[in-house]
């Protein structure tokens, strides 16, 4: 009898657990439902008039994108920074530009950078989900996280953020602040084991939008879909320059690979394969950040891509070998070290020249390693040669204006904002 009652009250409490759980998220989900009737309004949601869907237009039946970046980003010479670069050999340019930078930092929108391209299709397939709550991960000052935590509060969402360890400078300390200015739920972890736990529990959860509420976003933002974001890109490019004018190098820092796979995939998709060779820089853990998961991810892209669109479309569509062509891609692990989030002087010298001689922003972790290797390369050019390669730079940094968010909250301790975050924080405000 004993052990009946033991079983019975087990079902009982299991169904109890269950029915919470379910309410819970229910409830979760009608707070976000109305959250969202009032953003969703202001919501454009179009796919239609991206240079991609223009070249393949049956892809507008199967995907949409919300509008988060002003496009085309500006495309600008670097000629005084070529001009220095030739000087500091004693040599004068023989003709110029052959530099260039797509300055997708300078945009109009709500966010730039790389994570915008990424997002406008992310957020629309969230809306579509029935999600209310978009849950991402990064290391504590994750320029992904902060996109995400800002593109949720502008389309209604609200944000988890699930935060792992990098070494703490004060723009991490800034980004932090941030995210809690945002009013993204920040969960903290101290190892990367904990954290990918975490990671995987919002994956499960994220399976079952409608149930959970939970839209989950890849580390980095990158997936097949996301990846449509930088295929759209080059062809933006394309329309800028044409066809003939296309660099011969486009250099950009790889991290969850999304921008540089999906660059790879637009130059097939326009017909430019091999004539624009992607120089792309790792600056994350090389478990995740190698040549082999790049190409890998270029062709899941590619794939996605061609099972989306119409038996016309798909006649037209180039065939490329993303699994070796070496003409198309070149990847760079010189430029890690000193490891995530750090620096070499030399990666700081080259932020410091690239600001004085252009007036623009980079920054250690990503942006500023791949700038080094772009005027490592430019240097050697025109030390071999007397001329560089035509190379756009991608700038992907958004040099986000944080202290004026930080500022838009009411934080219980002004002189010490950081008692506003979650406890675990703590320690990484104190020297
Ligand atoms: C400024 C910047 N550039 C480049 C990257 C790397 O892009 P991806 O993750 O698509 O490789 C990131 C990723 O967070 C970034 O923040």
């Amino acid at each position: 009898m004993a052990g009946w009652k033991k079983i019975v009250r087990t079902i009982c409490v299991i169904a109890a657990l269950t029915v919470g759980f379910a309410t819970g998220f229910e409830q979760q989900k009608r707070a976000g439902a109305r959250y969202l009737a009032g953003a969703r309004a202001r919501i454009k949601v179009n796919a239609v008039d991206l240079p991609l869907f223009r070249a393949f237009p049956s892809l507008a039946d199967k995907i949409t994108r919300v509008k988060i970046l002003d496009w085309p980003t500006k495309l600008k010479s670097l000629s005084r920074l070529e001009d220095a670069l030739y000087e500091e050999q004693g040599l004068s340019a023989p003709e110029r530009p052959r530099l260039w930078v797509k300055r997708d930092d300078v945009s109009d929108s709500l966010y730039g950078g790389n994570k915008a391209r990424k997002l406008e299709f992310l957020i629309a397939d969230a809306i579509e989900s029935g999600a209310t709550t978009l849950v991402t991960s990064g290391m504590y000052g994750s320029n992904h996280a902060l996109a995400t935590a800002a593109v949720a509060r502008a389309f209604g969402f609200k944000s988890t953020l699930i935060l792992g360890p990098q070494p703490v400078t004060p723009d991490v300390r800034r980004k932090l602040l941030t995210f809690r200015a945002l009013g993204a739920e920040m969960r903290f972890h101290s190892g990367k084991v904990g954290m990918g736990i975490d990671i995987e529990k919002y994956a499960m959860l994220g399976a079952w939008p409608r149930l959970t509420g939970i839209y989950n976003i890849p580390p980095g933002g990158s997936n097949e879909l996301s990846g449509l974001g930088y295929a759209n890109a080059f062809f933006e490019l394309v329309e800028q320059t044409g066809m003939d004018g296309l660099p011969e190098r486009i250099v950009v820092p790889a991290g969850s690979l999304g921008t540089a796979a999906g660059l790879l995939v637009g130059s097939c998709l326009a017909g430019a394969w091999e004539r624009v060779r992607i120089d792309a820089v790792q600056v994350a853990d090389p478990m995740f950040t190698n040549e082999m998961a790049l190409r890998a991810q270029a062709q899941d892209v590619y794939d996605f891509i061609r099972g989306k669109l119409s038996k016309a479309d798909r006649a037209k569509l180039p065939k490329c070998d993303f699994g070796r062509s070496g003409r198309a891609l070149k990847f760079t692990t010189a430029y890690y070290e000193p490891g995530y989030g750090a620096a070499t002087p030399q990666v700081h010298d080259a932020i410091k020249l690239v600001k004085d001689v252009e007036y623009i922003t980079v920054e250690i972790t990503y942006s500023g390693k791949a700038m080094t290797y772009f005027l490592d390369e430019a240097r050697r050019a025109i030390k071999e040669r007397g001329t560089t390669p035509r190379t756009l730079f991608w700038l992907t940094y958004d040099s986000y204006d944080l202290e004026k968010v930080i500022e838009t909250r009411q934080w219980s301790h002004p002189e010490m904002k950081w008692l506003d975050l979650p406890k675990d924080f703590w320690p990484l405000f104190k020297d």
